[in-house]
């Protein structure tokens, strides 16, 4: 049997750390007070103009397969998640490719399901994988979410960053990925979009992103809860038998009341949110990477990482170390 292994992580966020009281400063009608107590958030990394979510992907990219102890050239797969690619096309997996140097031929594309892109594109790894084609993955989550905030709307602009986090992901005899579950359901797509496109040289439509926050609260908490439970049933697994719940890093209090929902002790919890708001399909692999750096995740321990993100999209995975 073969089965599909995390064997490295990484992240990067850039610059400076920009705080709640330096957003205020910028002129956002807003405060600490609030955006601490109705998120969790404190701060967030913004990328200057020149850096796209491929030069993030990168760094995060190189991190991951140094802590794998391979080359680029081993890798037979990239998938990049993102909802702000560089261009429209080529896919940011295939700049990516080209910035590793990698000239091996392999596969390499973007998937797009917002703040669960992560979640997508580990399951559509962990496929390739475990039916042979592939032995060595490399999966990122990289986005510069603040290209597409709308700064005079102070619901939406205080709440999401930049940055990047990556897993190598390797063919393995022994179980890594043990289950996992994605799903949609397009009808909810109003609630959070950024409904504008290009044509003939213009922006056709609304080129920011719009969130109804409340319904986007109440979906979220329901589905996560859910998506985590159904990961755990069909391994057989109990929620005891969980070291490390690591939810899509959008908003404490609805990490929280997912934790809660599920009977996980927030001591479980890992979370990222305060040091870089949301940064859509990079949250997850950003608190992953920190928590195995820092020690938390040790070999042996089980973990469930899960999101959820427009479209609606949502989906989990339980995965042994
Ligand atoms: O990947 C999923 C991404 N999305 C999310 O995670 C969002 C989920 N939703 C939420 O976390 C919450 O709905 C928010 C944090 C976005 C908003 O919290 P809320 O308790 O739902 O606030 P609200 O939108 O109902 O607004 C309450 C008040 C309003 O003022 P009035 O009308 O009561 O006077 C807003 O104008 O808060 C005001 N407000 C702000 N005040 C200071 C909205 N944004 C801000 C702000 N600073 N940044």
């Amino acid at each position: 049997m073969i089965y599909a292994r995390i064997s490295g992580t990484g992240s990067f966020l850039p610059g400076d750390p920009v705080s709640n009281e330096d957003l205020v400063k910028r002129g956002i009608d807003t405060s600490d007070e609030w955006v601490t107590s109705r998120t969790g958030i404190r701060a967030r990394h913004l990328a200057s103009a020149d850096v796209g979510s491929s030069d993030l992907a990168l760094i995060a990219a190189e991190r991951a397969i140094e802590a794998a102890s391979c080359e680029p050239e081993d890798i037979d797969l990239i998938i990049v998640a993102t909802s702000t690619p560089d261009f429209i096309f080529p896919s940011t997996a295939a700049l990516l490719q080209s910035k590793l140097g990698i000239r091996n031929g392999s596969a390499a594309f973007d998937v797009q399901a917002v703040c669960s892109g992560f979640v997508y594109a580990l399951t559509i790894a962990e496929k390739f994988i475990r039916s042979g084609s592939n032995k060595r993955a490399l999966v990122v989550g990289a986005e510069v979410f603040s290209r597409i905030l709308d700064w005079s709307d102070r619901g939406t602009c205080v709440l999401f960053g930049d940055g990047a986090g990556a897993v190598v992901l390797e063919a393995s005899e022994m179980p890594g990925i043990r289950t996992t579950a994605l799903h949609a359901d397009g009808s909810h797509h109003p609630i959070l979009c950024v409904p504008g496109g290009v044509a003939a040289g213009q922006v056709i439509g609304d080129p920011f992103l719009r969130m109804d926050g409340q319904a986007v609260f109440k979906f979220a908490v329901k589905v996560l809860g859910d998506v985590a439970n159904e990961v755990l049933e069909a391994a057989g697994a109990t929620v005891e038998s969980l070291d490390w719940l690591i939810p899509h890093q959008a908003n404490i209090r609805i990490i929280q009341s997912t934790a809660r929902r599920l009977g996980v002790p927030m001591e479980k919890v890992i979370t990222t949110v305060e040091r870089h708001g949301n940064t859509s399909a990079a949250s997850i692999p950003l608190a992953l990477d920190l928590a195995v750096r820092d020690g938390r995740i040790r070999p042996g321990h089980r973990v469930i990482i899960e999101g959820v993100g427009g479209g609606f999209t949502w989906g989990a995975a339980l995965i042994d170390f």
